[in-house]
């Protein structure tokens, strides 16, 4: 990603409605799955600018988390955010099952061997720990986003649980979100085909001005299911997973 891309996410995370409605329907998940309150280490693996570790993660545990980006960990920095670290996902410099939870947002779809990628955040995982990987669906749905941002792929739900399961976890939930958006994500995709933007034009760097709100209450709103229900479709894709006891 080019340095640019951090400073836009950097702003966006505290404003824009995608990174609000999504911290909410996350939330959800973990609050059904590994309510707050309890004495976990947590890592966050392709942090970022530490959007996820400030504004909720530490709710659910000690959090720390890497990034192989120093411009990301510079944002990391200027948050006051202490435990974080740089690092490539496919080779953690961690010792084996330290921490009870990993979280891995948007991170994946970034990196060439996706699988040695989950290995790697099996490996750090007590055994019975939970992973939470968060990862852009349908790759008929790339846009020039995904160009700007260097994504390797995008997924499926079967994608995601073929992933879950060479790598020993239990899927204990499964679910797209952003759902309720996805018609109007839909006509975007078909309207970037007729009508390119710029390649400077950024998603995160567009002011959606009084639709900021609309579009954050519509996104919240999934929270519910998303923690509870199959949301069969939608532009990224929920997956939480144990990782089995009996893993070697
Ligand atoms: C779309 S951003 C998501 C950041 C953050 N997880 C969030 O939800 O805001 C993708 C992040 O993955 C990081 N990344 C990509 N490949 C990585 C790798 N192999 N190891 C660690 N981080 C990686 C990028 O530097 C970037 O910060």
């Amino acid at each position: 990603m080019k340095p640019i891309e951090y400073e836009r996410m950097f702003s966006a995370e505290e404003r824009h409605w995608w990174y609000q409605g999504m911290a909410v329907i996350t939330r959800g998940i973990l609050d059904r799955h590994l309510p707050p309150g309890q004495n976990r280490e947590i890592l966050d693996a392709g942090c970022g600018t530490g959007g996820a570790m400030a504004s909720f993660l530490q709710d659910y545990g000690r959090v720390s988390g890497f990034d192989f980006s120093i411009k990301g960990l510079e944002f990391c920095k200027a948050r006051e955010l202490t435990g974080v670290f740089a690092a490539s996902v496919t080779e953690i410099p961690l010792k084996r099952e330290r921490f009870d939870l990993v979280t891995s947002f948007d991170v994946l779809y970034h990196v060439q061997d996706d699988r040695q990628a989950m290995g790697e955040m099996a490996r750090v995982l007590k055994p019975g720990g939970a992973l939470l990987v968060r990862v852009p669906a349908y790759e008929w749905m790339r846009r020039q986003h995904d160009i700007q941002v260097g994504a390797v792929r995008r997924y499926t739900r079967q994608k995601v649980e073929a992933l879950f399961d060479s790598c020993d976890f239990e899927v204990v939930r499964l679910t797209c979100a952003n759902t309720f958006l996805f018609p109007l994500a839909v006509a975007n995709v078909l309207l970037e085909k007729i009508s390119p933007p710029k390649p400077e034009a950024s998603e995160l760097a567009a002011s959606t001005g009084a639709f900021n709100h609309l579009f954050k209450a519509i996104l919240s709103s999934e929270a519910r299911l998303a923690a509870r229900f199959l949301l069969p479709y939608g532009l990224s894709i929920f997956a939480l997973g144990r990782k089995k006891a009996d893993r070697s």
